[in-house]
């Protein structure tokens, strides 16, 4: 079996969530399966291939939901398809974030724009687990009100956890002002705002590259050990199997070791973080 083969699949449904931002769901078999924080490779015949990572829980069968912000070739074209299109993809590949060797603990969830899709799928299935894990903190920031994803499940969100939301600034996209009556500043500013100690709770962090050095520093001030955070790493990739080299480093793959590791496993690796 050639392993860069993708299945076809088809679109169901297209949900908008912002001015270049859309969930994609795409029907896959019910004996699918993936770990919050793999991701798929994902195929438009004729223009290209993007890794994107699946968004909803393992929980929910018989599809998987993409959410995909248009940036470059692969994700215009499929910006541009609608349900009942044709789309191919392959895997899930990669290590998804821990849920079984968490259990018991506080998690506190430190995410910045595009870096929520990835942890969505994590996040509800520990919501709809509640009584097996501990405290649950989710901090969201995002450049401007208008760049936040998942508007319509913050409600539920606050019911069932400690959900606190920042914009880096209250402006339109275009850099014009807008109405904002929540918090402003940097998301790794939300620690700040916590009522509760979080030395013993397990820290996902998963944002732009810069976020990564302050969040790491400010858990670590908070009396977090390494070993308790995790990082969702980003590279180039193009194989996303291990073969081609382009997302590596130092000695590891980003695709087959990654993209979620361990912070205690590549702090010492000079391009990591
Ligand atoms: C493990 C992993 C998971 C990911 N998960 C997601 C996800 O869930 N959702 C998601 O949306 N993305 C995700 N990405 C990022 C996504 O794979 C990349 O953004 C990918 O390059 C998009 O492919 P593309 O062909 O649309 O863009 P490319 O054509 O490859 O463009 C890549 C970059 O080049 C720049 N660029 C391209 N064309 C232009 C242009 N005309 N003008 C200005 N700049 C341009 C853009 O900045 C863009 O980011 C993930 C990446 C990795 C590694
Ligand atoms: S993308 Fe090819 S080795 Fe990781």
């Amino acid at each position: 079996m050639n392993i860069y083969q993708p299945q076809k699949r088809t679109i169901m449904k297209v949900t908008e969530l912002n001015y270049d931002t859309k969930v994609f769901r795409i029907k896959v078999s019910r004996g699918f399966t993936h770990q919050p924080g793999q991701f798929v490779e994902l195929s438009v015949p004729g223009i290209g291939e993007a890794p994107i990572s699946i968004c909803s829980s393992p929980e929910e069968k018989g599809y998987i939901d993409l959410c995909i912000r248009r940036v470059g070739s692969v994700t215009n074209a499929v910006h541009k398809m609608t349900a009942g299109d044709a789309i191919y993809i392959r895997g899930p590949y990669g290590v998804g974030f821990p849920l079984d060797s968490i259990k018991g603990k506080d998690i506190v969830y430190l995410l910045g724009g595009l870096g929520l899709p990835p942890v969505r799928g994590h996040i509800n299935y520990v919501l709809a687990h509640k009584e097996d894990f501990g405290r649950v903190t989710i901090l969201y920031g995002a450049r401007t009100p208008a760049d936040l994803l998942f508007k319509h499940e913050f409600d539920d969100w606050k019911k069932r956890a400690n959900f606190l939301v920042t914009v880096d600034a209250a402006k339109n996209p275009d850099g014009t002002p807008c109405h904002w009556d929540g918090c402003v500043g940097f998301g790794v500013a939300l620690i700040d705002k916590l009522t509760y100690p979080i030395k013993d709770a397990v820290g996902i962090i998963v944002g732009p590259p810069v976020m990564y050095k302050f969040a790491i520093k400010r858990f670590k001030e908070a009396g977090m050990e390494d070993r308790q955070i995790y990082v969702s790493l980003e590279r180039l990739m193009k194989c996303g199997v291990g073969k081609c080299q382009h997302c590596q480093i130092n000695h590891k793959y980003c695709c087959l070791d990654g993209p979620v590791f361990n912070y205690a496993e590549v702090k010492e690796l000079p391009e990591a973080i």
